[in-house]
């Protein structure tokens, strides 16, 4: 059996810190080291302000920094001490060449494969955490074959990373599941061992499920696959909601009681984000398609087109409801985080409606309890946001620190994150402060119990997947009949 006392991670992003963060705390006898190129990160990680926030991370990373948990920039070392080597390092989507705006570039993978080769000596379990393609694992044990080092071998694994953000200390320590993935032959099976020993510390046995290499690689891309697909569907439904009269929180909720279908993951919104499902996805369309795969490529692309459709529905409803034109009209947009309790922005649907806002020359006063300003100001001047005119944001864009001055001479309202806060704000104070007809478009249903009184207070409410106010059912049809005439556009990559 394997002996483990040192653990190495590459990459202390939001899957690494965490993850190392957990096990560290569930193994004090370990010594679990996170390394990182980024100084700064490193940094923030050894103070009390650390890089992500994450609820109880703070607490588990203080129970344990400085005893058997350690944040550094020396890779070398930590790679040189370890037992085993957690790969998590970012997989990005390309952003140019062959297999732009869809592949997984894999370069950082890569090099992290060439230092360990360089750097370690002896026997290593080398663990890819990051998402990768199917087969990735072959680029990293083809590096280390070609290593010419007498005394190093190496087992390499797939071990996928589950956690969602906003929720990943819990997910981390109740898992559903952990996969292991690895080489069908008795040294492949004894690494898998050494790994599922670590996780037995506190995950029971039949929660772990080992596999070989490539069905663990693929499950991850499968899961997030079908976990946005959900998304899409009931996203889908909700646009005929609106136009029938239907509720689609009713309807999640009475497919939902099949337990073929399942309640989770059918919360219409304004569509998914995330560095994960729109990655991944892209990901999975260009091994099929490179795999002539054709059909099957098309059947996921509809899972993000259907994505990109929401956003932009929902900000043409905005606009249609105010009464056609938001041009120099002041819109108050609550929530930029791709959803509650993270301040992580990547992918966020938030950008694409603010983007959709600004295209008709709306002013945007925007709110998020957790993003810090320069992340908005950058996620909104990026060339796909901004294209040629990064200088409208600083016209248009105004970042508040608190939700009341964000509604100061509003028309709208827009909740575009599902903060918890945002249900107990006090309404008739925002109320008083905007403009009227006063505005809330509800792209999280949020406010669902709240829109009696909402309308009592004088507002009117607009919310995905419902007809809140009857008197607009004819004013909501014609902007769908509008819509209906544009072909969807492809999303941008
Ligand atoms: C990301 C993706 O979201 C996930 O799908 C994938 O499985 C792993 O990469 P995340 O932890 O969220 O996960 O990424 P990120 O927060 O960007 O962290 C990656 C870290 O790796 C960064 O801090 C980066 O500086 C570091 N890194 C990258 C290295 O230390 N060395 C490198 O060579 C490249
Ligand atoms: C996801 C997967 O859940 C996780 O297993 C994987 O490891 C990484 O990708 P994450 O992106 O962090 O995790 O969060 P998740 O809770 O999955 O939410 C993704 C997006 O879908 C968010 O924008 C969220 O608001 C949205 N969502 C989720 C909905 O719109 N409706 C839902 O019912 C659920």
């Amino acid at each position: 059996m394997v002996q483990v006392n040192n653990i190495c991670c590459i990459g202390a992003g939001y899957v690494g810190g965490p993850t190392c963060t957990v096990i560290a705390q569930m193994c004090p006898q370990i010594t679990v080291t996170v390394v990182d190129i980024n100084e700064e990160r490193i940094r923030a990680w050894n103070s009390n302000q650390l890089p992500i926030y994450e609820p109880d991370l703070q607490e588990v990373v203080e129970s344990c920094r400085g005893r058997n948990l350690f944040f550094s920039t020396n890779v070398k070392e930590a790679i040189k001490n370890a037992d085993i080597i957690f790969i998590s390092v970012n997989t990005p989507t390309k952003t140019f060449g062959m297999g732009k705006g869809r592949a997984a570039d894999l370069k950082y993978v890569e090099a992290c494969a060439r230092q360990i080769a360089d750097i370690a000596d002896g026997y290593k379990i080398v663990v890819e955490k990051s998402t990768v393609p199917v087969r990735a694992a072959e680029i990293i044990r083809r590096i280390f074959q070609t290593s010419t080092k007498p005394n190093l071998s190496f087992q390499v694994l797939s071990n996928p990373e589950f956690l969602a953000e906003g929720t990943a200390i819990e997910n981390l320590k109740n898992p559903d599941r952990i996969l292991i993935g690895g080489d069908e032959t008795p040294a492949g099976q004894e690494a898998i061992e050494a790994l599922c020993e670590i996780y037995k510390h506190w995950v029971p046995k039949n929660k772990i499920i080992t596999t070989n290499t490539w069905s663990s690689e693929l499950s991850k891309l499968a899961a997030n696959a079908f976990l946005a697909q959900r998304i899409s569907s009931i996203n889908s439904i909700s646009a005929l909601c609106e136009v029938t009269g239907a509720d689609v929180g009713e309807v999640a909720h009475a497919i939902g009681t099949d337990n073929r279908i399942g309640r989770p993951f059918l919360q219409a919104s304004i569509g998914f984000g995330g560095s994960c499902f729109q990655k991944d996805i892209l990901n999975l369309i260009y091994i099929c398609e490179t795999l002539s795969l054709h059909e099957v490529a098309l059947y996921w692309q509809q899972v993000l087109d259907i994505n990109e459709y929401q956003r932009r529905r929902f900000a043409s409803r905005i606009v249609s409801c105010l009464f056609n034109t938001v041009a120099d009209k002041k819109i108050a947009v609550l929530g930029f985080a791709f959803k509650k309790d993270t301040g992580d922005t990547r992918e966020s649907s938030s950008i694409h409606v603010c983007k959709y806002l600004m295209d008709e020359g709306a002013h945007l006063a925007i709110y998020d309890p957790k993003v810090k300003k320069e992340q908005i100001i950058r996620d909104l001047t990026h060339p796909t946001i901004s294209e040629d005119n990064p200088g409208r944001v600083s016209k248009l864009v105004t970042i508040v620190s608190e939700p009341y001055a964000a509604c100061e001479n509003t028309h709208a309202l827009v909740i575009c994150t599902e903060w918890d806060i945002f249900k107990h704000l006090d309404y008739e104070r925002l109320y008083e402060k905007m403009l009227k007809p006063a505005f809330i478009f509800d792209g999280r249903r949020v406010l669902d119990v709240l829109h009696k009184k909402l309308q009592q207070i004088g507002f009117q409410v607009e919310t995905i997947g419902k007809r809140v106010h009857p008197a607009l059912s004819s004013h909501v049809l014609s902007c769908h009949k509008k819509q209906d005439q544009t072909p969807a556009k492809k999303i941008k990559t």
